[in-house]
């Protein structure tokens, strides 16, 4: 692939209607007529989704209850699909890694693309192995230790603006520093100033997807309520922000900008003939996908790390001395060693918060897992938040206990004694595995180290709020927390 000056000087991207469309062509060829057989045990669906809608339960606590049946693979009926959970790490394996390439991403996710269109986290076959090559560079270890230092800089901007004894709202907080990263590293762009308009919109989109259960409700609905109405609006502003910026970068690679960041490479890459191998449409798709994807989960990671650290001082005094030992420079690369309770206390605040609490898969041939002979057409998911929190693999699973990642050494081990593959994956698998897995792991490291230096953070919040799961798990409540200088 080769690099030439930008052809996009003018940008047209699509409209919001036209992604629903093309999501309710996708949908609809996904639902493919499947035999009379035996399927696995389980719940009726038609009950399940009136506890859901209702909201008597959430969906995270509804799908990881399944699991109490103590079943491998279980079966509901929902909204007219044959949904497969499963709870075996074995199973799991076979489904999101063996049988990955005869998988697609499931129904729920297609929801998505009225918002992200077909990014990354949205797209299948060809085209994500195209564009998942073309974007790879951006996140090689060597680049991301590169970001270090722009990411203590972000983390400095947000604790120079702090008062001692301030009372904040920290998830707003860690959203507009995670949304000043991405902007700073992968988009060579200032976006703190858009991070009001970037989170209320986002807030009342993912609130449309939690409520996108019932007919009426999804987000391909073509009844136009008023909460249809809203997130439409939502989702057009969002637009306009991510368009403008890529407009701005065009104009400025027409002026003669050079650059390494993600819309030069994407708006500058062209084939072997001289051709874009990007249309306008996917450019928007991809800077769309990964200035959401690659700044909500991160924020809700450090969220609930303050959480989980405020209900345990004593983990948190734990921490202030593997922090307090550095040098008291700017955390760089070569810290990062030196830091594995951090790392510790960032698993395990994704082991119980993961930021994305489940994953689909629509089958593309039949496959047989967990002893049953599931068609062509199933969906089958599984869900982090039930696996990261059962008891058959976590001792005293519901407590918050970072030290289970430290190694006899006193090494941070992803590879806890026990834990089976298949049961850890808050970065998911395979070739759809998380391409900001390491980027992410960097950033809430050097975040939690550099606040958690000069702040000691107090979160107001009972143990488990009430959160809601949409297509990630974020607190249902504020999250009021008073900030105390150290
Ligand atoms: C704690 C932070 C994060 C978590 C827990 C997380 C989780 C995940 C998971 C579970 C998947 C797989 C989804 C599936 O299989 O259906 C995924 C994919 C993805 N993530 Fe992340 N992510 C995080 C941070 C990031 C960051 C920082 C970026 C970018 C800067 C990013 C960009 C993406 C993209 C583009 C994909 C799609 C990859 C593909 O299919 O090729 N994520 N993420």
């Amino acid at each position: 692939m080769t690099f030439a000056p930008a052809r996009h000087t003018t940008y047209m991207a699509s409209l919001v209607t036209e992604r629903t469309d093309t999501a309710r062509r996708i949908v609809a060829q996904m639902r493919v007529k499947q035999p009379r057989m035996a399927r696995p045990p389980g719940p009726n669906g038609a009950m399940a989704a009136v506890t859901m809608m209702a909201g008597r339960q959430a969906p995270h606590e509804f799908f990881s209850g399944l699991a109490d049946r103590h079943e491998p693979v279980t079966h509901i009926s929902l909204g007219g699909e044959h949904v497969h959970v499963v709870f075996s790490p074995e199973a799991i394996w076979d489904v999101f890694v063996t049988n990955g390439r005869h998988t697609r991403k499931s129904l729920g996710l297609q929801m998505t693309r009225p918002l992200l269109g077909e990014g990354l986290l949205t797209a299948d076959g060809p085209v994500h192995l195209r564009h998942r090559r073309a974007i790879q560079p951006l996140f090689h270890n060597k680049r991301i230790d590169g970001y270090v230092a722009d990411m203590g800089a972000a983390a400095g901007v947000t604790s120079s603006r702090w008062h001692d004894g301030e009372l904040l709202d920290i998830a707003v907080e860690m959203s507009e520093l995670t949304l000043d990263v991405i902007g700073r590293t992968i988009f060579g762009v200032d976006l703190r100033v858009q991070a009001p308009a970037f989170a209320g919109n986002l807030d009342t989109v993912l609130e449309g997807f939690a409520r996108g259960l019932g007919p009426l409700a999804s987000p391909l609905s073509r009844v136009p309520t008023p909460h249809r109405r809203r997130e439409i609006a939502a989702i057009e502003e969002l637009d306009a922000i991510v368009d403008a910026m890529i407009a701005d970068r065009a104009r400025a690679i027409a002026d003669g900008h050079v650059g390494s960041d993600l819309l030069t490479l994407l708006l500058t890459s062209t084939d072997d003939e001289g051709q874009s191998t990007f249309t306008a449409e996917e450019v928007r798709d991809e800077a769309m996908t990964l200035v959401l994807a690659g700044h909500e989960t991160t924020a809700l990671t450090l969220t609930w790390a303050w959480h989980l650290l405020s209900h345990n001082p004593e983990y948190l005094r734990w921490l202030n001395q593997e922090i307090d030992a550095l040098d008291g420079a700017p955390i760089d690369s070569d810290d990062l060693a030196s830091l594995p309770r951090t790392y510790a206390v960032i698993a395990e605040s994704m082991r119980l918060h993961p930021p994305a609490w489940i994953i689909g898969r629509w089958l593309d041939r039949d496959v047989r897992i967990g002893g049953w002979d599931l068609p062509r057409g199933s969906v089958v998911l599984a869900s982090q938040y039930a696996m990261h929190r059962d008891p058959r693999y976590w001792p005293n699973a519901r407590e918050f206990r970072p030290e289970r990642w430290i190694d006899d050494a006193g090494r941070f081990d992803e590879r806890t004694p026990g834990v089976p593959r298949g049961v850890w994956f808050p970065f998911g698998f395979g070739t759809r595995r998380c391409i900001g897995e390491h980027f992410a792991w960097t950033e809430a490291v050097v975040m939690l180290a550099t606040l958690a230096r000069h702040w000691q953070i107090e979160v107001d919040v009972p143990v488990e709020p009430p959160m809601m799961s949409a297509i990630t798990l974020r607190p249902d409540v504020p999250m009021p927390a008073v900030v105390h200088r150290r």
